[in-house]
């Protein structure tokens, strides 16, 4: 597969990227380790969970661990969300001197909790806000604006056309575009061919989003909508070899314990012991089909020592297979 090769493939403003696929950002997944995991396997650059600018201002606690990026990762950027154009603009300078490569603002967050503030997707209601946004950290900051979207608030409010104009007239350096509306959250299927539209009418990097789940799809969804990349989240999940071509499937018992080892041990580098706990969430779908009863998960959950939870899991996947019932 030749998505994911070392020259130049396309450009976010001044920043080279190596590559076309790439892993989306999530919030509470695509953090230092599973990024990390994600680069060995092809991913060509890294993108931060969402960071709310309230937390930059009050100093929050759990910042240091979401803003921490490796150099091995560059090019890196930020994810900010915020409905507060001068907070976010003071949250992206504050971000700005931890020297990430560029700075990607978050249209397309559809949690209530995020979109009913009019932060995340929440913004697509107000494409002048949108303007405002990205014309003033493009303004202040010395480095790449990029932002994603999704395609409107829902069906009766598709804006894409006008909010990817707006973005790219304030002077974005690409746009990722989720093929869905917020009222969709992630319903339905992704309507790449609005990919191809926003693509056809801009000349900045437009990277397509949805229902990406494998590079054949990337390489289909590039076909298909003339997009310069392609952003992977779901499946990627428990799945960093998607990255490289190949599935979580169609790995060998060992290479799936190697990668959890792996991947365990650098949630407990990055966050100590409570990323034994912050590494449930991976685990279930790096085991799935072996965590087949409400028993084994419990045991599996309860267990708080990195070398125990692994001991664990090696047994479970190595267990021999139950004969199949005649
Ligand atoms: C658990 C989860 C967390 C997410 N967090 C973010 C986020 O922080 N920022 C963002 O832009 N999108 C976020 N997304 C959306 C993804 O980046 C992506 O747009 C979406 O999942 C569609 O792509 P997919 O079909 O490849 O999953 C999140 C999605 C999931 C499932």
């Amino acid at each position: 597969m030749s998505l994911n090769h070392t020259a130049t493939s396309f450009s976010i403003g001044t920043i080279p990227i190596n590559g076309r696929v790439f892993l989306a950002p999530m919030d509470g997944f695509s953090d230092l380790p599973m990024r990390l995991i994600s680069r060995q396997f092809g991913s060509c650059l890294s993108i931060s969970e969402f960071i709310n600018s309230i937390d930059i201002k009050q100093g929050h606690p759990h910042l240091i661990k979401q803003i921490t990026f490796s150099e091995t990762e560059r090019p890196f950027a930020y994810q900010i969300f915020d409905d507060d154009p001068e907070r976010m603009l003071a949250g992206a300078l504050k971000l700005r001197e931890r020297n990430p490569d560029y700075i990607d603002i978050n249209m397309g967050c559809s949690a209530r909790n995020v979109a009913n503030r009019g932060a995340g997707a929440g913004l697509l209601k107000d494409p002048l806000k949108i303007g405002r946004i990205v014309e003033s950290l493009v303004k202040h900051l010395d480095i790449p604006v990029t932002a994603k979207i999704r395609l409107g608030w829902d069906v009766t409010t598709l804006n894409y056309l006008e909010t990817s104009r707006i973005i790219q007239e304030s002077g974005a350096s690409a746009i990722a575009v989720h093929a869905r509306t917020r009222k969709q959250e992630f319903s339905g299927t992704a309507k790449w061919d609005a990919i191809g539209e926003v693509k056809a009418q801009l000349n900045i990097p437009v990277i397509g989003n949805g229902d990406v789940k494998s590079l054949d799809d990337a390489e289909r969804m590039m076909a298909q909508t003339g997009c310069d990349a392609v952003m992977i989240g779901r499946a990627a999940l428990g799945n960093p070899w998607i990255f490289s071509g190949s599935q979580r499937q169609d790995q060998s018992k060992s290479e799936l314990l190697r990668v959890i080892e792996m991947h365990l041990h650098l949630n407990v580098e990055h966050y100590g012991k409570i990323g034994i706990v912050l590494f449930r969430k991976h685990l279930t779908h790096y085991l799935r089909g072996y965590l087949t009863s409400p028993e084994i998960r419990k045991h599996m959950y309860s267990i708080t020592d990195e070398s125990e939870l692994f001991e664990s899991i090696c047994n479970l996947v190595n267990q021999p297979e139950l004969p199949e019932k005649s």
